[in-house]
């Protein structure tokens, strides 16, 4: 069975004609565009600049944001299959175009003001500019309440202070979105997002990290002294910040979930293909039952995976409570994408270990999604907290 065939009749998650159109488009930019050169950009930690501005000419950065703004008008589960497919080859690609759809325009679209989407969200959308989410800090990753980044008032602008890290797109991106505390006699009730601009003074774009996986995603530190920030460049109400950033990242795990996804399919399918065609013991490795097991294991584990994200998107598609759904595909998908990577090096035996069969990049890979966007933990967390809802 393919991992891209669905066959979810019965369930209501049939993908439409325009959902398979999204699919062979992304598979087929994918499998042309981004897999030549995949190995190299990954070694070389090369920002992938030509792939990501393709995706933009193509509409998968600005997936679901409405055509008035230059975007897709595609819904979750269109965004959900693309990331998919473009994970299934290149991870460091697929994190660029999660955080640009689902954290900066998404944000944008649903909280920002008229204003704020003209000037920012349309060239966003278009992939004319790239975008970042600001929230993670030196010490403040799962405790995201404690922000020590600060945005003083100062009237008509904010002065905003401190240091922002492991800030994906941070060297590449134009706009950013940036947490930080206004009243911190409020706790978490005070902080503040604001867009801020590559280039203003004060804001020094930091060190690039030198990484496991997603290496040619640039991920850095940013430091912001004294950089004034016009209050019209505050999303939302004074102190809406944290809540921004949490209904922000609730979409944004249904990303991430995709990428694991689409990690855990791209091994399971080389793996797969890898078996037919390595002999041993005067057999196809595929004849023996114990990897014929493995893969019956992943190949189940991954639908599974499937299933859970695509309901998410289907919820929020469905304007429906998806904060535990989409916790669930993330906490899932990126458990079976680690343990489907290391199981696809396994059955690639040494050559599983060299970069020229790409399923050691998968392994590498695939531990950020179990980190990023809230580590397996705090989805345990938020999957919990909801119970008592
Ligand atoms: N959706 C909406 N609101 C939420 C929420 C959610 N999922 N989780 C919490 N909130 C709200 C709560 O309702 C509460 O609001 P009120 O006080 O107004 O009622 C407020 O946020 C604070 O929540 P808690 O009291 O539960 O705070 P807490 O400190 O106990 O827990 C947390 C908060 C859930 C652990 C949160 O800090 C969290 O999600 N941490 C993980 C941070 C994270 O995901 N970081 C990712 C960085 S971005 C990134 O990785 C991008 C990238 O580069 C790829």
């Amino acid at each position: 069975m393919s991992t891209s065939t669905l066959e979810l009749s019965g369930l209501n998650f049939n993908l439409t004609e325009e959902h398979q159109a999204v699919q062979e488009a992304a598979r087929d930019f994918a499998q042309t565009e981004l897999l030549p050169g995949v190995i190299e950009r990954d070694n070389a930690a090369k920002f992938p600049t030509e792939q990501v501005r393709r995706m933009g000419e193509l509409g998968f950065l600005g997936m679901m944001v409405s055509p008035d703004y230059g975007g897709g008008g595609m819904d979750t589960v269109s965004y959900v299959i693309a990331m998919e497919e473009i994970s299934k080859v290149d991870a460091s690609c697929s994190v660029v175009m999660s955080v640009n759809n689902s954290l900066v325009c998404w944000g944008l679209e649903a909280f920002g003001t008229e204003e704020q989407k003209q000037k920012y969200l349309t060239r966003l959308a278009t992939g004319e500019v790239i975008g970042a989410f600001c929230l993670s800090e030196p010490e403040a990753g799962s405790d995201a309440t404690s922000q020590h980044t600060s945005a003083i008032d100062h009237g008509d602008y904010y002065l905003l202070n401190g240091t922002k890290n492991w800030i994906t797109n941070g060297g590449s991106a134009s706009t950013y979105l940036v947490m930080a505390q206004t009243h911190a006699e409020k706790q978490h009730r005070g902080i503040n997002c604001l867009i801020v601009e590559k280039g203003q003074d004060g804001f020094v774009v930091g060190k690039k990290e030198d990484k496991m996986g997603i290496r040619a995603s640039d991920t850095h530190s940013l430091m912001f002294t004294d950089v004034k920030v016009p209050k019209e460049n505050r999303i939302g109400d004074d102190g809406f910040g944290f809540k921004f950033a949490m209904s922000t990242l609730n979409g944004g795990r249904i990303g991430i979930a995709a990428q694991a996804l689409g990690i855990a399919a791209g091994a399971y399918e080389l793996a797969l293909k890898y078996a037919q065609e390595r002999q041993s013991f005067g057999k196809k490795i595929f004849d023996h039952q114990a990897i014929q097991f493995k893969l019956a294991e992943m190949v189940t584990k991954i639908e599974a995976a499937r299933l859970l994200v695509y309901k998410a998107a289907r919820l929020k598609d469905e304007h429906k409570d998806y904060v535990q759904a989409a916790a669930m595909a993330k906490l899932f998908a990126s458990e079976v994408a680690m343990w489907a990577a290391t199981e696809a090096v396994q059955i690639h035996g040494g050559y599983g270990y060299v970069k020229e069969y790409h399923v050691e990049r998968f392994m590498r890979d695939a531990k950020i999604t179990q980190i990023y966007e809230g580590t397996s933990e705090i989805q345990k967390l938020v999957i919990a907290r909801e119970l008592l809802k």
